[in-house]
């Protein structure tokens, strides 16, 4: 990078023509959207992973992600190249971290790769380069943790480099929203540090929200989640509570949904799934135990949420006996293991503990996902069965886990002998059991 990058017009300047060099650390399903979104508004991008076949993906221009189908290379006016070697930040005006955040199985936030990540960055950091952080984590993570190491490094944020959080909303698989059209949270740990954040992503989304801190940023992302996942566990308990009434939850909520304001309708289903909605209440309630605060109904919510594969596990084996079997030696076929429909990802699907459960329970379990051809769980590996009426018709129970396109185009239900649905996909008739 050219020392005239130092001063604030000379920035902006070189956002606005493009010259700026952009770099994104971790190129996963939030990182290389972003890179690609840079690199096709006109900028030179350098993505930088730890993955050896990420990185050779990228170069060769190989998609490895649903959300990022091949063509989408071609239309790149600027440049993106990927490298595993940090010293290419040497070069950058500015750069995102989008490296993961997962939580440990006692649910405490594992920092270690935003650590990692950072000591990177600081131990190549140039005078006046811009560092973003973008993956989702605990409140006040930006100020006690990263900048920390970066000023240990770079001198002070806000004169000798630049600090800024700009969380990240995507929804993968979503076709109305992405990066583009949703509004980005953006925030720095001075005003200036906001303002070089804001230019940056300015570049890329239509809509910026700038905020008054870094910790309102994290705690603003950490909540639209919690509430995703309240709400959702306020479904999931309606579905309980249904069951025992014998009426139908979703008709409950479509009926409640028919008020025009005041209602935003959550469904039932098997429980929560992917990295972000199960997952990231938890940072949240982590960190106010710090602060002697216990976050009540984020742990409501997780227990109500937890709850769900056991009470699909229970539908099943109240729909087997029904038809005087039991769980044990049944063949059963569980539709859907990615956590939601039209897309890849496992992470944290429910899907995988029912699998589990009823294995333990001697049942015959098989699966089919055409988005999921094999799948490890545990040290054992499955392959998904072929979406045929023979799979269907020799299944002592069908469970409907993940409503996949493929399913609903092309149903093979008259052919089924006992349904357990999670998400009410099939109308209520005989050997349906809703959840
Ligand atoms: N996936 C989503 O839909 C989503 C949505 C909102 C927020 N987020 C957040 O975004 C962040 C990234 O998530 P993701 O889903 O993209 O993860 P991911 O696992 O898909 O990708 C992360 C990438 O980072 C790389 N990496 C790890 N440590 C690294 C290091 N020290 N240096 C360089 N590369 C490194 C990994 O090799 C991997 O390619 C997380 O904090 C996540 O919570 C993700």
């Amino acid at each position: 990078m050219t020392t005239s990058a130092r001063t604030a017009t000379s920035f902006q300047q070189r956002i606005e023509t493009r010259e700026a060099r952009i770099g994104i650390v971790g190129l996963g399903y939030a990182g290389l959207p972003l890179a690609l979104a840079f690199a096709e508004a006109g900028f030179p991008v350098v993505g930088i992973d730890l993955s050896d076949g990420r990185v050779q993906a990228v170069n060769d221009r190989r998609s490895y992600l649903v959300d990022v189908p091949e063509e989408r290379y071609s239309g790149i006016e600027g440049s993106l190249t990927a490298t595993t070697d940090y010293s290419a930040i040497a070069d950058l005006d500015a750069l995102t971290i989008c490296v993961p955040t997962p939580l440990s199985k006692t649910r405490t936030p594992d920092l270690s790769f935003i650590i990692s990540a950072a000591e990177s960055v600081a131990a190549h950091l140039q005078p006046g380069q811009l560092i973003i952080l973008q993956s989702t984590t605990y409140p006040g993570t930006t100020e006690d943790v990263v900048l920390p190491i970066l000023e240990r490094a770079g001198g002070r944020a806000g004169r000798d480099f630049f600090l800024g959080y700009a969380p990240e909303r995507v929804d993968p698989g979503n076709r109305t929203w992405n990066l583009h059209n949703t509004p980005k949270l953006v925030a720095g740990v001075t005003p200036e540090c906001r303002a070089r954040t804001e230019a940056v992503y300015g570049t890329v989304v239509n809509d910026i929200v700038p905020l008054s801190s870094t910790t309102v940023a994290e705690t603003a992302k950490l909540h639209e989640n919690t509430f995703r996942a309240v709400n959702s566990a306020l479904a999931n308990e309606l579905a309980l509570m249904c069951d025992k009434l014998g009426i139908s939850a979703w008709e409950v909520i479509d009926a409640a949904a028919s008020k025009p304001f005041a209602f935003m309708p959550h469904y039932p289903g098997p429980g929560l799934g992917g990295d972000c909605i199960p997952v990231v209440p938890h940072f949240l309630s982590w960190r106010l135990r710090e602060y002697g605060y216990t976050s009540r109904l984020i742990d409501a919510a997780h227990e109500v949420n937890s709850s769900m594969p056991g009470h699909v596990i229970q539908k099943v084996a109240d729909a087997l006996n029904d038809h005087g079997r039991a769980i044990k030696r049944s063949r059963i076929l569980l539709l859907g293991m990615a956590y939601k429909a039209d897309v890849h990802d496992t992470r944290e699907s429910p899907s995988l503990e029912i699998f589990r459960q009823l294995q333990l329970r001697h049942a015959d379990v098989r699966y089919c996902d055409p988005w999921v051809p094999v799948l490890d769980i545990g040290t054992e590996r499955h392959l998904s069965v072929a979406w045929t009426p023979d799979e269907v018709r020799n299944a002592d129970c069908i469970v409907m886990l993940t409503p996949h396109r493929e399913f609903l185009e092309d149903p093979h239900w008259h052919e089924a002998r006992l349904i357990v649905d999670t998400r009410n996909v099939l109308p209520a008739g005989q050997g349906v059991w809703p959840i």
